[in-house]
């Protein structure tokens, strides 16, 4: 059975910066207080990138692609499988993945949409392995993208603050050399409540709440329990122990809860690949936009054994276990 090998990483993050200080200052004019201080100390996040109005998520989802299949030596001809993860796609239909075939010029892959929020990329890549491992797909793209400033409700000064915007991909192709060893995927529906934006559209119209709404404090007890069950699952099954992994790349929602996860397993600081503090959470990018930036500044080096991880509405979580 072939292994499923990353090939190729690219990111792309609109070039708009939003510091706390120049968010605080836009929310004080609508007499929301919040601070550079207080963002920072309970969440690590400095600075967001913020896409302009009328960019969408497949523009965003292209520009990572392409570098990532520059970074493979990969022709977008060559992808038999295209899956995008993302809650914020451009339209109800057809799926983003089918617009990022279009932009790429590939005909014929199949190309589908994953839906698991923060947990997207994680639960994609795991579907693309599946695909490859059973050898249905040779050579695969899975992109996590979002437009999250469009879901946010910027008079909510508890979830406005927390998110970003961006787009990071991946190629995988059929290697007999060890890439993705082992996954675990998990949720928990009864928790949804917990995290949402509980819109839809009936009749032309919005109806519900289309806005991301979260009670932190749960999603935080939640995120460290579930991430750290699964990263023992996970090792676990692979026959492999938590002190061989060489770097965690987990989702970027919050330093405090990567700093907990950290510890939780034992893993050290310099190990832990952390993009939140420029990034902010950009949901199902946010793994993808920190493997790649590992990678391209040389941390996370080939050969490598990467535990990536994904947590998120839903409730969602997963690991997947990677040497490079
Ligand atoms: N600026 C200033 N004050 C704020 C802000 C803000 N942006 N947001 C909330 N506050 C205030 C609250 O109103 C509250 O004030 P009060 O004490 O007068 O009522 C006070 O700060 C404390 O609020 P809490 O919600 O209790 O703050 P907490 O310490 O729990 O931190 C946070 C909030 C950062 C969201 C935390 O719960 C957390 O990290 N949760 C994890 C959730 C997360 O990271 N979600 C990301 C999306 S989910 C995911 O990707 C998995």
């Amino acid at each position: 059975m072939p292994y499923a090998k990353i090939i190729g990483s690219g990111g792309y993050l609109p070039p708009r910066v939003v510091t706390n200080d120049e968010l605080a200052a836009e929310l004080a004019t609508r007499q929301i207080e919040t601070s550079d201080t207080w963002i920072t100390e309970r969440t690590g996040i400095r600075q967001r990138h913020i896409a302009e109005t009328g960019v969408t998520t497949s523009q965003l989802a292209t520009k990572a692609a392409q570098q990532a299949l520059q970074d493979a030596g990969v022709s977008a001809t060559e992808l038999d499988l295209i899956i995008v993860a993302t809650s914020t796609p451009d339209f109800i239909f057809p799926s983003v993945a089918c617009m990022v075939q279009a932009q790429l010029g590939n005909h014929g892959a199949a190309a589908f949409d994953v839906q698991a929020v923060c947990s997207g990329f994680v639960y994609a890549l795991s579907t693309a392995d599946a695909f490859i491992r059973a050898g249905r797909a040779r050579t695969a793209l899975v992109i996590g993208a979002e437009v999250f400033s469009g879901i946010l409700d910027w008079n909510d000064r508890s979830t406005c603050v927390l998110f970003g915007d961006g787009a990071g991909a991946v190629v995988l192709r059929a290697s007999e050399e060890p890439g993705i060893i082992e996954t675990d995927l998990s949720a928990d529906g009864s928790q949804m409540k917990i995290l949402h934006a509980a819109g839809n559209v009936v009749g032309g119209q919005v109806t519900g709440d289309p806005f991301l709404r979260m009670d932190g404090q749960a999603v935080f007890k939640l995120a460290v329990t579930s991430l750290a069950a699964s990263a023992h699952a996970v090792c676990e099954r692979a026959g492999i122990s938590l002190e061989d992994i060489d770097w965690m790349v987990p989702h970027q929602a919050n330093v405090r809860i990567i700093n907990f996860l950290g510890r939780r397993l034992g893993l050290s600081d310099d190990k832990v690949v952390i993009t939140v503090d420029h990034h902010a959470n950009t949901s199902a990018a946010s793994v993808p936009l920190a493997l790649d930036a590992a990678r391209r500044d040389g941390r996370i080096k080939q050969g490598d054994l990467v535990l990536m991880q994904g947590v998120g509405g839903g409730f969602t979580w997963g690991s997947v276990l990677a040497r490079m």
